[in-house]
């Protein structure tokens, strides 16, 4: 995507091949950085501290970690220690999981050598893939926002997301997003209600954002906002990225997209999920057990990052000192509250059905 005219990606190897910048989502949205990852650990901490974000950025992110690893020392002590330490950072999203097993896979039997080189040409491969992927998954898209539109006669298509599944959580065009940029790009009149994704506010801080940056269409609103939409009618459909997907279509994201469903579902707004397959974990059936949630620190519920009447950006406390706070990260939409998933192989419906049909070389796991 574009940024002020200049084509950029979430994360990028430099010219020398080797070394790896990615975009500071810390500093947005009142500043585009880039920063180095200089070594596996920089890489860790840019996952943990959601310097980088998203499913599919986690993965690519994780991957570009093993190589700068190998790097340093491609002895297989030091691969173990990479996957470890990068395997440790984050637990929902399953992309993070898959690149690294797809790295040990690639990078084990290798003489040391041949490691390093091998892991920057495998972590470019996840990165090109995804970033085909969510081409895809916007072509796909595409067809669903042109029916809604054909449904109601033209005009103009509005769409509710929630958190923020856009390029900033990819490496470049994002998931949910991505029907939306090729809705733009194609001439069909579209507009973003962008839920603020409290408590890090990944939809008011990125969302809004890259939109805007992109010249798309869009209202930020409060999270509780959407249902109330939905009952006047202002929403057609709903499109929500995915941490983890599991093997029968139940979907893990961001804390809150449940609700969202509940509310899309009363409202007959139909409710969909994009994702590439790398986010799909093929080992689980039942997500609302299954799937790991991540609970994150308290602050990021008791304070607020903005910015101030003179420009300086800082955390302010919103909650009651004292009061103890939970975080859980994510939430699972079961499989029935989801109209259907979006891949990069066309859409289908968030059943095991669904998913085999797409995917029919899965039909053993
Ligand atoms: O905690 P984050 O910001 O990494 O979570 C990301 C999400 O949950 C997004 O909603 C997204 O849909 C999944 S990544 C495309």
């Amino acid at each position: 995507m574009r940024v002020d005219g200049r084509p950029e990606r979430t994360i990028a190897v430099e010219a020398d091949g080797r070394s790896v910048t990615v975009v500071d989502q810390t500093r947005l949205p009142f500043e585009f950085v880039r920063r180095p990852l200089a070594d596996v650990e920089a890489a860790a901490h840019a996952i943990r501290a959601m310097i980088v974000r998203g499913a599919p950025l986690i993965g690519v992110t994780a991957a570009y970690g093993v190589a700068l690893a190998m790097r340093a020392d491609p002895s297989e002590a030091n691969l173990d220690r990479a996957l470890g330490l990068l395997g440790a950072t984050r637990p929902t999203a399953v992309n993070l999981r898959w690149a690294l097993a797809r790295l040990d896979a690639a990078l084990r039997s290798l003489p040391a050598a041949d490691r390093e080189a091998r892991a920057y040409a495998e972590s470019a491969a996840i990165a090109g893939e995804d970033v085909a992927a969510c081409r895809a998954i916007g072509r796909h898209g595409l067809e669903l926002l042109r029916d809604v539109r054909l449904r109601r006669g033209g005009g103009l298509v509005r769409v509710l997301t929630h958190c923020n599944a856009g390029w900033l959580a990819c490496v470049d065009w994002g998931t949910a997003l991505a029907p939306v940029y090729a809705a733009h790009e194609a001439g069909v009149p579209v507009h973003v209600y962008v839920d603020e994704t409290r408590p890090r506010n990944q939809g008011g801080a990125l969302t809004a954002f890259e939109l805007g940056a992109h010249g798309v269409p869009h209202t930020v609103i409060a999270d509780n906002t959407g249902g109330h939409l939905m009952q006047r009618g202002l929403v057609d459909l709903c499109i929500v990225g995915s941490d983890r997907t599991t093997a029968a279509g139940d979907v893990a994201n961001k804390i809150g997209t449940y609700l969202k469903a509940l509310a899309a579902r009363d409202n007959d707004v139909p409710f969909y999920v994009a994702l590439p397959s790398s986010t799909i974990d093929w080992t689980i059936r039942d997500g609302v057990v299954e799937v790991p949630i991540e609970e994150r620190d308290a602050r990021e519920v008791t304070h607020v990052r903005g910015r101030s009447a003179d420009g300086t950006v800082l955390d302010v406390e919103v909650v009651a000192p004292g009061s103890p706070v939970a975080n859980p990260a994510f939430d699972v939409t079961p499989a029935r509250l989801v109209t259907g998933l979006v891949t990069e192989r066309g859409v289908t419906s968030a059943s095991r059905e669904g998913l085999l049909a797409l995917y029919p070389e899965r039909t053993k796991t």
